[in-house]
């Protein structure tokens, strides 16, 4: 990823981040829901290029994370959520992976309209994963695997958000996401603990356990905010029960 991106882009990149009035830059944006809507609506159109250049390396560590767990090439395997899809890079890693039977979720419109483009997905959902419309627009166990790729940052209601992770996985299937280290180790809107809290469930919901946990690992490293290039992430991976 490095060669493709000259000065140029990684100039023009910094310059959205800081400069562009009315758009907050990554470190400054309120970390909701609404401060999603409002950083990706305007940032929809530039961000693959963007975060390529900042060596932006989780889709393609949870697509091998994903591989690793599970075998491609079923001959009607169940679709994989792609919770937070954006605009498809999270799908672009996946089906690179060889999987190829994806679903989309993400709260932002304009980045669903750049993933819509790709068309790497066979449906994609504007829905809010914190429930504020509902429950997510699936049936139970409908799903091989959910991901959830860069996102967590942005969520406060994680019991909503596992909750429904755990309904429309299938039994066996796996979860995977990333979480900022410093967040996920201080349990930082009970992240940590409401994922340990559906290892026993009960409420006819069957849960999942955890079966990996990475080391803090670099997010964006070549990001030229110093608040940002920084910053570690975690994978974790939960199994359905
Ligand atoms: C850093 S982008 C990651 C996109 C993609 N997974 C990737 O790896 O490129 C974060 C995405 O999370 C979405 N998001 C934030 N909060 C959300 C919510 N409550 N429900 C659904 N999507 C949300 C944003 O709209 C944005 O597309």
């Amino acid at each position: 990823m490095h060669g493709r991106c000259g000065s140029f882009i990684r100039s023009s990149a910094r310059g959205f981040c800081s400069q562009v009035p009315g758009v907050p830059g990554l470190g400054h944006t309120p970390k909701t829901r609404k401060g999603a809507l409002d950083l990706y609506g305007r940032w929809a159109a530039s961000y693959d290029d963007t975060v390529r250049c900042w060596d932006y390396r989780s889709p393609a560590r949870v697509a091998s994370l994903l591989k690793s767990f599970q075998s491609v090439g079923a001959a009607r395997p169940l679709p994989v959520l792609d919770a937070g899809c954006g605009t498809g890079l999270s799908g672009e890693a996946l089906a690179a992976a060889g999987f190829s039977s994806l679903v989309g979720v993400d709260v932002s419109k304009e980045m669903l309209r750049i993933c819509e483009g790709k068309r790497l997905y066979s449906s994609v959902a504007c829905w809010d994963l914190e429930g504020s419309q509902g429950p997510l627009p699936f049936p139970d166990k409908c799903f091989s695997a959910v991901v959830c790729v860069g996102v967590l940052s942005y969520i406060q209601c994680f019991d909503v958000v596992y909750r429904e992770w755990c309904r429309v996985v299938a039994p066996g299937g796996h979860v995977i996401f990333t979480h900022r280290d410093t967040l996920w180790d201080a349990d930082v809107h009970s992240c940590r603990s409401s994922a340990r809290a559906f290892e026993s469930p009960g409420l006819g919901l069957a849960g999942w356990r955890r079966i990996y946990c990475s080391e803090a690992e670099a997010y964006m490293p070549d990001t030229p905010e110093d608040r940002e290039n920084v910053k570690m992430v975690r994978y974790l991976v939960f199994q359905a029960a």
